[in-house]
C-alpha cells in the first residue's frame, strides 16, 4: 500500500469515528424555529401546559408518559419503559411509529439530522 494510500483511510477512519460518537452538535436557537414548525401545533415548552401533546418543559430525564395532567397518552406509550434521553428522542422524531409502535403522535418525523440535532438542543434548554 502507498503512503498516500494509508494516510487517506486513517483520515477517513477518524472521520467514520466522529459521525459514529453521536449526532452533530445542534443550535439550540435554530432548534426553537423548528419546534416552533414542526412540534409546536401539539407542544409547548411551557410548564403544565399541554396541547394536542404533553408539555415538552423538562421532558429531558423524563419517564415517557409522566406528565400527569396530561390524558392524551396512548396505552402503547403508557407500557414502554423509555426514560427520554438525548439518544432516545432523536430516535422517536426520526421514526415515531417504528420507536413506539400504536403510540398517538400523529407526525411522520423529522427526516434531516441536522433539524433533529438542532431541535435536542433546543430540549436542552427547557430542562
Ligand atoms: C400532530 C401532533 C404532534 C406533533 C406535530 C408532534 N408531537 Fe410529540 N407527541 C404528540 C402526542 C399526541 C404525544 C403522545 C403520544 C403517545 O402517547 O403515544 C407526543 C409525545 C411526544 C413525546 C413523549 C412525551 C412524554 O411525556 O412521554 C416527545 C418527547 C415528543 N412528543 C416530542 C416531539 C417533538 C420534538 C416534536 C417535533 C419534532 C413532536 N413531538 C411533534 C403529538 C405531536
Amino acid at each position: 500500500m502507498k503512503k498516500g494510500t494509508s494516510v487517506s483511510l486513517l483520515v477517513f477512519a477518524a472521520a467514520m469515528l466522529a459521525s459514529t460518537a453521536g449526532w452533530p452538535v445542534g443550535n439550540a436557537r435554530k432548534g426553537a424555529d423548528v419546534f416552533a414548525e414542526e412540534c409546536g401545533d401539539c407542544h409547548s415548552a411551557l410548564p403544565g401546559k399541554n396541547k394536542k401533546g404533553p408539555s415538552l418543559k423538562g421532558v429531558l430525564g423524563r419517564k415517557a408518559a409522566a406528565v400527569d395532567d396530561f390524558s392524551g397518552y396512548s396505552d402503547a406509550m403508557k407500557r414502554t419503559d423509555i426514560v427520554w434521553t438525548e439518544e432516545k428522542i432523536e430516535a422517536y422524531i426520526a421514526q415515531p411509529r417504528k420507536m413506539v409502535p400504536g403510540g398517538k403522535m400523529k407526525y411522520d418525523g423529522l427526516d434531516d439530522p441536522a433539524a433533529r440535532a438542532d431541535v435536542i438542543a433546543y430540549l436542552q434548554t427547557l430542562r
